[in-house]
């Protein structure tokens, strides 16, 4: 077996059913949706589809549907956008992935000031957090669905709920989508963000969702596409790929989730058994199943992310941004998790594409690896 990738919420394989769906759209229909003639209208139809499709299986219009080339650049858009300019009041969760987390802290360095919420010990803010947090200049709020490193899901519904809609609400929903149940008007946010190369759609792609109504500065400027919002010829092939995606995810929902609660499951017994001491990072159950973030005390993450990859199994240190950097884990450090257990902390990250037996090869190859830097450190 050559190396199994335990990685997938860095990114996921593109599906081959996907694939087929997107190259008439890159290969045939060459038209740019922005032309007047046949083929341009052949273009705009097919993106004007996908749009459509998106729209509804997120519960939302189409035209709150803004697509981009991923979650950094819509999260980007949605922040630059909302906040403003200084001064004023940011409340954000100390567990958002570093395309929120950056523009943030450029913020309270242009003068804003930036308050984190408090998260618990398994990564999850309290739902009822804003209530006493609210002030007159508060100007965004952004707190994300599915935490990238933990999996443990945010009471983002609750905390909209709490705002009623007065002040704007930004949700990185990137590690949700395609894996559990997402419906932008339910949950009452302003902007939510996802990306497609996170659901086995291609690369290159992702949307920004845009409540009617709010204010939404572009971020680029020279072009009149997609309300004049996010200007730029539109990629049809990746747009339907995305739509393509999505559909297959929602319609497999329930079964994908139940593969990978139970691949999940094996994985962590497999672990725990042999190559304790273990320590499970987030939430035990009732999370996005898909994460699954472990220290393994004494080692270091990023020797044993090195040693992995020798041994042919492909994980990671925290999210793709900040691997191979040395830094302890905001999101791990946010939760109290203490040094030890901080500095050995890995993300196995599941998909429904992987086999009992390839997890179970994993686990073997984990083991052993783990067993040997035990001993290597005890002499
Ligand atoms: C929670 C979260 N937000 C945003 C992103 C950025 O997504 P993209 O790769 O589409 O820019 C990621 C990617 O790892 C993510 O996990």
């Amino acid at each position: 077996m050559d190396c199994i990738y335990l990685d997938n919420n860095a990114t996921t394989p593109l599906l081959p059913a996907v694939w087929e769906a997107m190259q008439p759209f890159a290969q045939q229909v060459c038209g740019n949706p922005a032309s007047a003639h046949q083929a341009g209208r052949r273009a705009r139809q097919a993106l004007e589809d996908a749009r459509e499709r998106l729209a509804v299986l997120l519960g939302a219009y189409p035209d709150e549907v803004i697509f981009t080339s991923g979650a950094t650049e819509a999260n980007n858009l949605a922040l630059f956008g909302l906040a403003g300019a200084p001064p004023g009041r940011l409340l954000a969760s100390p567990i958002e992935h570093p395309s929120v987390a950056e523009p943030l802290r450029q913020f309270a360095e242009a003068g804003f000031s930036l308050e984190y919420l408090p998260v618990d010990a398994s990564g999850s803010l309290p739902g009822d957090t804003l209530a006493d947090r609210i002030a007159a200049e508060t100007r965004l709020v952004a707190v994300m669905l599915a935490n990238h490193e933990t999996g443990a899901l945010q009471p983002v519904e609750d905390l909209a709920r709490t705002l009623d809609g007065r002040i704007p609400f930004h949700c990185d929903a990137v590690q949700a989508v395609g894996k559990v149940a997402v419906d932008f008007h339910a949950l009452g946010v302003t902007t939510l963000s996802c990306s497609a190369h996170k659901f086995h759609g291609p690369k290159g792609i992702g949307l920004l969702l845009v409540r009617r109504g709010a204010r939404l500065p572009p971020r680029l400027w020279g072009g009149h596409q997609q309300q004049g919002r996010r200007p730029g010829t539109e990629p049809v092939a990746l747009a339907v790929g995305m739509a393509v995606a999505l559909e297959t995810a929602v319609r497999d929902r329930a079964n994908r989730l139940e593969t990978v609660r139970r691949l999940r499951h094996r994985l962590l017994d497999a672990l725990a058994a042999h190559a304790a001491p273990v320590v499970l990072n987030g939430p035990a159950e009732g999370g996005v199943p898909h994460t699954l973030n472990l220290s393994f005390p004494g080692l270091k993450a990023d020797l044993l992310l090195m040693s992995l990859d020798l041994a042919g199994v492909a994980c990671s240190t925290g999210s793709a941004c900040s691997s191979g950097s040395l830094l302890p884990s905001p999101v791990l450090q946010a939760m109290g998790v203490p040094q030890d257990v901080l500095r050995s902390a890995m993300r196995f990250s599941l998909s429904p594409l992987l086999t009992e037996a390839e997890v179970d090869e994993a686990a073997r190859r984990i083991v052993k690896v783990v067993q040997r830097l035990r001993s290597a450190n005890a002499v």
